[in-house]
């Protein structure tokens, strides 16, 4: 059974046919979800999550939010928007020292009222318990979201996207044969992997790495894994998961996390100058480079059907504009 959830966003987001990059390679035939659409602050993938994580605060009582990403984190600017909306305060626990001027998605979780506490080297919520309990002696009743909203719970957003896909795909009597998209702390590929499993479809996950670091002394392989077991027990998924189910595909994320190279600047062109719909330099541009590799180089079976699911990440791009130029 799946929880309650808040409405925070537009779902179901649009399914569509993308007949111009089809044509460009004509072995497949290519389709975009676009979570990029999903409502909530300009859009991104991060929504699924937060209705689950707002119910549950509302529900319990809580009237603060805290949580941590990059400075340029997308999570941390629909959680901060989800907090405008639902009348919670929010904390964000950002990567990096204070800029002068705030850009792209930093500047928006300003505009939507963030308390914005800057973590130097710590991006991955190290100081999450520190300032929760700050916060808690202040007499705040304080609701923690891990970094990039990866928990069950949050994964539990996309278990429901599959029901989303799955009605779609009933409707436009479609059969999905990969999936490709952006995965960096694993709750959306766990949410993916659990959904494809309960709902019963055949669809093989093309996760690709955006991180080359794991979560607190954890792959994120493993991080995924134990996402896996979580679930399937609660979702009464009768499978037995191992690392393979996990794996993420690394061969796109040696530049590092946030670091901008050609690869990026090519596939957010390619996109943009085909379809007319904007990727994000560092997750849907990485990821959507290394769909485009396997449609190349025949890397996936020829006359499928690919899916690439499109998380979001266009307010990104005003801060890295100089990069994909
Ligand atoms: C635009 C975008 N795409 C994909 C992801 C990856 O999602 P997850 O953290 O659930 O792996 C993120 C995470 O921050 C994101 O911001």
């Amino acid at each position: 059974m799946l929880k309650k959830k808040t409405n925070l966003g537009f779902f179901p987001t649009p399914l569509e046919a993308m007949d111009n990059l089809s044509k460009k390679y004509p072995d497949y035939n290519l389709f975009i979800k676009r979570d990029d659409n999903s409502g909530l602050a300009s859009g991104g993938n991060k929504v699924r999550k937060l209705q689950y994580f707002v119910y549950e605060a509302l529900d319990k009582g809580f009237d603060t939010i805290i949580t941590a990403g990059a400075q340029q984190s997308n999570h941390c600017r629909q959680t901060a928007a989800a907090c405008a909306k639902a009348g919670l305060e929010c904390h964000l626990l950002l990567g990096g020292n204070k800029p002068d001027v705030y850009n792209g998605n930093l500047l928006l979780s300003h505009l939507f009222g963030a308390n914005i506490h800057f973590t130097g080297g710590h991006r991955k919520g190290e100081d999450l318990e520190s300032i929760k309990e700050e916060l808690e002696s202040n007499g705040k009743n304080v609701y923690a979201i891990p970094y990039g909203g990866s928990n069950l719970l949050g994964a539990y957003g996309f278990v429901d996207a599959v029901r989303e896909l799955k009605e779609q795909l009933n409707e436009m009597s479609l059969k999905i044969d990969y999936i490709f998209f952006a995965s960096s702390s694993g709750g959306t590929q766990a949410g993916l992997k659990l959904g494809i499993d309960y709902y019963g479809l055949d669809i093989k996950l093309m996760p690709i790495s955006i991180d080359k670091l794991g979560i607190e002394g954890k792959t994120l392989d493993e991080v995924v894994l134990e996402l896996l077991f979580e679930g399937k027990k609660t979702l009464r998924i009768e499978k037995d998961y191992d690392i393979e189910d996990a794996k993420l595909l690394t061969g796109y994320n040696s530049s590092g996390y946030g670091v901008i190279t050609e690869n990026e600047r090519i596939a957010i062109k390619e996109l943009a100058k085909t379809e007319g719909i904007l990727l994000d330099p560092v997750y849907s541009g990485r990821a959507f480079y290394g769909m485009l590799d396997h449609l190349k180089h025949n890397k996936i079976e020829k006359n499928s059907n690919v899916l690439f699911w499109h998380t979001g990440g266009l307010p990104a791009n005003f801060y890295y504009s100089k990069d994909i130029m």
